[in-house]
């Protein structure tokens, strides 16, 4: 008889946006005359910039040719995106990445996940809490959280790193020694960030305990204030101890076409032995390419054409950040994030729980929203606002909140 993956059965309920996903259409089934706005998943509402289409069309028209059609793309991306990627992304800012360190995916969510499995089961990983869901879902997949404390909402073999209003929302150094830390910078759910001399503390940390970084910098693009680091290598010694994950949903609107990437330096060993060959391995064994069409989409988004229109959306997004953060002080709300990041963090009114507050923002003011508790233990009594909504919506929002 063949068995399951009973990790699987250890994980409490559904996937954070699935079950919010679930209640609001539940909502709208129940409740058919409402105007529900969705300010819950951080998901955009911008097309892609006209740069992005015209790339699309022409890479569309070359695959109706059999002189420039393409089948499967290299294991590691195209390299015309993969040079894109290290001029822009990293020579411009003076880090030296090479083309096969960089693995073109189908996005940050799937390498979240995925990336575990070039990792022993018995790794102990430390997270931010609260934390976007995927990182430990996917560990808990894996069999490498231990049991899940339903009273505690935690698993028993995952450090915790707790961010608070204390600690201004950052993590601080762990008492306990894990083996993989997740950091995301912007961060998700709550928009803080580090300073490079605060991340250079981690890369050392990690360095001296023989511990791997994984580094999200999905919202990079939103950074706004001059000592927030674009990368993790524009750190010493960062080579030697992170992973970077990157995506185009949040910067170029890339969340129903996906497509993201993945660094992983060669100088990143573990008693010798090379990630980058493990990475290079698996997706050449598990990947088949994100397709053609996507990237020379995405090759475009780093054309002089693509840069600003992107940037324009970016400008967009954070005004609306702007307009939340506004709103809502003005309102008597406790806010933070919404400076580097398209995400605000609030605290629920009235004592009230992250869940009760997602039901009277929901049934009160038809806005949906996503509970700090989601994301981890101390993300209770929070509760997270995207700015990735259309700004007519977002006004719209902010006003049906202040008249609550
Ligand atoms: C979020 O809302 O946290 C993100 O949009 C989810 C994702 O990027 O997968």
């Amino acid at each position: 008889m063949y068995k399951i993956n009973e990790n699987y059965l250890k994980l409490p309920g559904s996937y954070l946006f699935s079950n919010i996903g679930k209640k609001v259409a539940a909502y709208k089934e129940a409740n058919p005359d409402k105007d529900v706005i969705s300010l819950g998943i951080g998901d955009v509402t911008q097309p892609l910039c006209p740069a992005v289409i015209d790339a699309m069309h022409k890479a569309v028209d070359e695959m109706a040719n059999a002189e420039t059609f393409h089948g499967y793309a290299p294991d590691l991306g195209y390299e015309f995106l993969r040079s894109a990627i290290r001029d822009n992304d990293y020579k411009a800012r003076g880090v030296d990445i090479a083309l096969d360190e960089i693995f073109v995916s189908d996005g940050a969510k799937s390498d979240s996940g995925n990336i575990g499995d070039i990792f022993s089961v018995d790794n102990k990983i430390a997270v931010c809490d609260p934390v976007y869901p995927v990182y430990v879902d996917t560990n808990a997949m894996a069999g490498r959280t231990g049991e899940y404390i339903a009273e505690q909402e935690r698993w028993s073999n995952v450090i915790y790193m707790p961010c608070t209003k204390a600690t201004n929302f950052a993590p601080e150094l762990p008492k306990e020694t894990p083996d993989i830390i997740y950091l995301c910078f912007p961060n998700n759910p709550t928009g803080s960030t580090i300073t490079k001399s605060q991340l250079q503390e981690w890369v050392d940390y990690a360095n001296k305990v023989g511990a791997v970084i994984i580094y999200d910098a999905a919202y990079e693009a939103y950074i706004s204030e001059d000592d927030v680091p674009h990368t993790i290598y524009e750190c010493d010694g960062a080579k030697t101890c992170a992973i970077e994950l990157r995506s185009f949903s949040k910067n170029a609107g890339f969340t129903g076409t996906r497509l993201g990437f993945t660094v992983i330096p060669k100088e990143l060993k573990s008693n010798g032995v090379m990630l980058n060959s493990l990475w290079a391995r698996r997706h050449g064994t598990k990947f088949n390419g994100a397709p053609y069409i996507i990237q020379r989409a995405g090759e475009a988004v780093y054309s002089e054409a693509g840069k600003a229109q992107t940037k324009e959306q970016v400008a967009y997004y954070m005004n609306n950040a702007k307009v939340i953060m506004d709103g809502l002080k003005n309102a008597g709300f406790s806010v933070s994030g919404g400076v580097n990041a398209p995400y605000v963090w609030l605290e629920t009114p009235d004592g009230m729980s992250s869940w009760e507050f997602f039901d009277h923002l929901l049934t009160n003011a038809n806005i949906v929203g996503t509970p700090g508790s989601g994301f981890g233990p101390s993300g209770e009594g929070y509760f997270r606002l995207t700015a990735f909504g259309t700004y007519e919506n977002t006004l719209k929002a902010i006003e049906r909140i202040k008249s609550l």
